[in-house]
């Protein structure tokens, strides 16, 4: 990250109105504190106790078709959150935020509390809490506890991705100090960083508020390290073959764990976004493989390097018999794939599919979902006869959208069928990327090895395997529109209408200017080139927008779809014109969307959460609720973009379809989170009367120069004092009982 780091004092003025929101946000975390400090004793001291107590939960709900009449029937009914830069979590009046799981938090009876002073063990966090909370998704559990009920309210199985880490955060003080040589880490350090990545499946259940069963038999993490099944069209293929799977068909990990989505079977999908950067490598040029070469200049980069933390260079080298360090260098060392890890990153990069109630199966990575930078992999609704169908964003800069379609039609059967189901309607399907056309039409084209396209493509394809773990490649060849960086996507549930964030692009507009041979005019469906006018945010498409498209007779398999834009992301004084397209106000201006998820629970609800570097200087990150309207409702919008770098300086004019204006009836902001986070990851209980959602990396920014100093730190939230930040689940329910957001 390029920008200035921002120094941030913990008292600084806001205003009035703010400081009383956040004030009760934050007595609230402190109570909240000290139920569940007295609710874990109680826990430890007798597991018989806490067994008829958790006997109680489960009555008071049951699947409520709360709002099912239609978006029509619901208004969005809390007063906007002011924007602000304070260190707390601010939310509507009448609405009650308590913290559920914190980075480190123990899972189970037997591991102890998190020190968070960078003394807890490497070993441990295969029992804590990761980093880097993200995507989640809540199973309803039965009143038991034993199985699946999803529509049980109060007690549930929540699957949640720890994307990354802020490595400050997990080591001591001295070890900061010493710096984190990557040519030579220290071992236990790299387990550490290891174990803080991956996925957490976690119970939990609902007395007064939720907390984490921890003695429950479901609990389980999965690390960067943990065993995976390869399925689908590329398991066993040649380029899966390493010393760890001379077959090609198992790896160790799951990395960066971003958005995700789940399936009509129960099961949790999630997605592999920036693993490029973990591999050691050398330059693309020095490879004998040219196909290979090809791949790593598409996906990791031309240059050699150590990866982003160093992990394939314990020092004193790789002695663990098992490649455990090994297996992050990329660089052929053996006679084959058989004998080095040069296939490893070809093993990561996808949808992985677990099942929450089977803590024994081994999670799958489902290659006919293809590989790329996975942001989530967003279903749309299953119908009976119909294939089913996932929508996905590739996030990085003017990278494509995908949707897989299943070969097999969806049958309720199935309903209960675990991974046994994945096998049958994930591993088995097409696979398509996305071209938008300037008139508003687009085509979603088949990444197929009979495509003429893709046969002449550079590479060499010779298989649809090759296509699957190259898809960016594939889909570079079929001629697919590079957007400003596709985040999460989502269904409408009433319209069935797709939404996709585009968070930013600070190249758009610069065409021949930056990234080489990449295109980077405007185009309609990427229309914006501005200069922030303070400054902050540079150039480009610094704010981001959200795309909508309509699927071909509302058929989710259609080929064809017409597409507009519904929101474009700005603050509130930028030009309507040109900037501020979508009139967004004070109460409803965001910049860079990301996380973008429907409430099913509440039909037409939308909520949208922001990974902003742009307009930080005026508020931290924040969740919006929206909703919002059809595709069409806007009309043609002529926008003209002044001096684009692109064409020599002279003004262009792009026609866009822009959805209607953003008015306090359709979009509002709820949230705003503590210094330096994002918002990232949503789900709600089956009522839609809680929700969870993940305050990701607060205080990121800190350096390790100010590690020895803690009121340097960016943020202390949520445990406050000179505590260091923690990545945090939070659960929000209304005071008087009701739907969130109504
Ligand atoms: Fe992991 Fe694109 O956010
Ligand atoms: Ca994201
Ligand atoms: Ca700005």
């Amino acid at each position: 990250m390029s920008d200035q780091l921002t120094k941030h004092h913990p008292d600084s003025p806001n205003g009035c109105d703010d400081v009383v929101r956040n004030t009760s946000g934050n007595r609230e975390f402190g109570d909240v504190l000290n139920v569940r400090l007295s609710r874990r004793n109680l826990l430890k001291g007798g597991f018989g106790l806490a067994a008829g107590s958790f006997m109680s939960f489960g009555l008071s709900g049951c699947l409520s078709s709360g709002g099912s009449g239609g978006s029509s029937a619901f208004t969005l009914g809390f007063d906007a959150v002011a924007k602000g830069l304070d260190d707390a979590l601010r939310i509507p009046t009448g609405y009650t935020a308590t913290y559920l799981y914190r980075l480190g938090d123990p899972i189970n009876a037997l591991t102890g509390g998190y020190a968070n002073d960078g003394t807890d063990s490497a070993a441990s966090f295969e029992h804590r809490a990761g980093d880097h909370h993200d995507g989640m998704a809540y199973f309803g559990l039965n009143a038991a506890g034993l199985a699946k009920d999803l529509g049980n309210n109060a007690r549930g199985l929540l699957c949640m991705n720890h994307e990354n880490i802020t490595q400050v955060f997990l080591h001591t003080v001295a070890e900061v100090g010493a710096g984190f040589d990557k040519a030579a880490r220290v071992p236990a350090q790299i387990d550490k960083e290891v174990n803080a990545h991956g996925v957490s499946v976690i119970e939990v259940v609902r007395n007064t508020n939720f907390s984490v069963n921890t003695l429950s038999g479901f609990n389980r993490r999965y690390t960067a390290a943990s065993p995976m099944e390869i399925s689908g069209p590329a398991a066993g293929d040649n380029l899966m073959v390493t010393a760890y799977s001379t077959d090609g068909s198992a790896t160790r990990g799951t990395l960066n764990n971003c958005a995700n989505g789940v399936t009509p079977w129960g099961t949790y999908l999630t997605c592999e976004e920036n693993w490029a950067g973990y591999f050691k490598r050398p330059a693309s040029n020095t490879l004998a493989d040219t196909k290979a070469a090809t791949a790593q200049n598409r996906y990791i980069g031309s240059g050699s390097s150590n990866g982003s933390y160093g992990w394939a260079n314990p020092a004193g080298g790789d002695t663990s018999g098992t490649g455990l360090y090994d297996r992050w260098n990329i660089t052929p060392t053996g006679a084959d794939a058989t004998a080095d890890y040069r296939n490893a990153a070809n093993t990561m990069g996808w949808v992985v599919e677990i099942d929450p109630f089977a803590p024994a199966a081994t999670p799958r990575k489902r290659t006919a979902l293809g590989r790329f930078g996975h942001e989530g992999a967003m279903p749309a609704k299953a119908v009976a006869g119909k294939p089913l169908v996932y929508y996905m964003g590739d996030d990085a800069v003017g990278e494509y959208i995908y949707k897989y379609v299943s070969n097999a039609n969806w049958d309720a059967a199935d309903a209960n069928g675990g991974l046994a189901a994945g096998n049958k309607y994930l591993d088995d399907g097409k696979l398509y990327v996305a071209t938008f056309n300037d008139d508003g039409s687009g085509t979603w084209t088949e990444l197929s090895i009979s495509h003429p396209a893709i046969l002449a493509a550079a590479y060499g394809f010779t298989t649809q395997a090759e296509v699957l773990v190259n898809s960016r490649l594939a889909a570079d060849a079929v001629g697919a529109t590079a957007m400003d960086r596709p985040e999460w996507t989502g269904v409408h549930p009433v319209t069935g209408e797709i939404y996709v964030t585009l968070t930013k692009n600070a190249n758009r507009g610069k065409a021949g200017t930056t990234l080489g041979g990449q295109d980077w005019a405007l185009d309609a469906a990427n229309p914006r080139y501005y200069v922030d006018a303070d400054g902050k945010a540079g150039s480009g498409n610094p704010n981001g927008h959200i795309v909508r498209i309509r699927e071909t007779g509302g058929d989710h398999a259609a080929t064809a779809f017409a597409w507009d834009v519904y929101l474009f992301g700005a603050e509130s004084d930028m030009d309507g014109a040109t900037i501020n397209i979508s009139g967004l106000t004070d109460d409803n201006d965001f910049s860079s969307p990301d996380g973008l998820w429907f409430s099913q629970a509440v039909p037409g609800l939308m909520w949208l959460q922001t990974d902003d570097d742009a307009y930080t200087d005026v508020t931290n990150c924040m969740m919006l609720a929206a909703l919002p309207g059809k595709h069409g409702d806007g009309g043609a919008v002529d926008i003209t973009s002044t001096a684009v770098p692109s064409n020599g300086g002279a003004d262009q004019t792009v026609t866009t379809y822009a959805g209607t204006k953003a008015t306090a009836a359709t979009l509002r902001r709820f949230l705003v989170g503590p210094k330096d986070c994002e918002i990232t990851g949503i789900t709600e209980t089956p009522d839609g009367k809680a929700i969870f959602v993940n305050i990701q990396h607060p205080g990121e920014r800190t350096t390790a120069a100010d590690i020895a100093t803690p009121a340097s730190f960016g943020s202390h939230w949520p445990d406050g004092g000179d505590a260091r930040p923690r990545s945090t689940t939070i659960v929000i329910t209304k005071n008087d009982g009701g739907l969130i957001g109504a």
